[in-house]
């Protein structure tokens, strides 16, 4: 779903900024993404100067690059809290709220931001747009059984669907929890976006959208000249 990483040396920046948020003792929410494995690379290199935290990984790639830094990993099923979370982003709102799934692992994602007292997106300003779902198509993850019907529901919801399709394999993605990716495009960018969510997951088979809403306190924003903690507006 994503294009070739753009803007790496802003994503290196906020990366590494972020782990200014992470202090000692703390459990640890890592997202998966570009922009987060610059901010797994600088715990990493914190780690190994004497930081002692435990991540818990959003994904097989982050928790990879967890392992290769030196980052002890824990699983997500064993906590039902953490202190903070921190994680990429496809589309950022002036509210915060966000469109992810662009690795196929939001379900996850969502969960472990659920569980976090803070949750902080990380982005270069390209993921900054004044409305979501007008660009980039949302995902979600549905269960292969539901594969056609869930198709025919978001049609019915005005939403044009499309299976998305692996690169290095024959075939569609596969999440991270064995279930298929819908990336629904909008030809009228949906008014009520909660609801929409609530629409989406009443479909049977649906297991989670990509929409990100209220969620985030926190976004670190990397621009040409400088990096912006921004808040939700309004
Ligand atoms: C993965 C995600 C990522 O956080 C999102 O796609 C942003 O990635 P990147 O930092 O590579 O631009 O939601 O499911």
């Amino acid at each position: 779903m994503k294009s070739v990483s753009s803007n790496k040396e802003l994503k290196r920046m906020v990366g590494i900024r972020a782990a200014d948020f992470v202090k000692d003792g703390m459990m640890v929410g890592i997202g998966t993404g570009s922009t987060v494995a610059f901010f797994i690379e600088e715990l990493g290199r914190r780690v190994k100067e004497g930081l002692h935290i435990i991540g818990v990984p959003t994904s097989y790639a982050a928790k990879l690059s967890c392992i290769q830094q030196g980052i002890p990993v824990s699983d997500c099923m064993l906590f039902d809290h953490l202190d903070i979370a921190i994680d990429g982003a496809d589309e950022i709102d002036p509210s915060l709220n966000a469109i992810k799934g662009g690795g196929a692992a939001h379900t996850n994602e969502k969960i472990i931001a659920s569980m976090a007292d803070e949750f902080i997106l990380i982005a270069d300003e390209s993921k900054m747009v004044s409305s979501l779902c007008v660009d980039f198509p949302l995902p979600v993850e549905v269960i292969p059984a539901a594969l056609t019907y869930a198709e025919k529901r978001i049609r019915q919801l005005g939403g044009i669907p499309s299976l998305r399709n692996a690169v290095h394999k024959d075939g569609p993605v596969i999440s991270e929890n064995g279930n298929l990716i819908l990336d629904i495009k909008f030809q009228h960018v949906p008014s009520d976006l909660a609801l929409l969510d609530s629409q989406l997951k009443n479909i049977p088979g649906v297991l989670e959208t990509g929409l990100f809403l209220g969620m985030a306190k926190k976004a670190l924003i990397g621009y040409r000249d400088t990096i912006r903690m921004i808040v939700p507006e309004g």
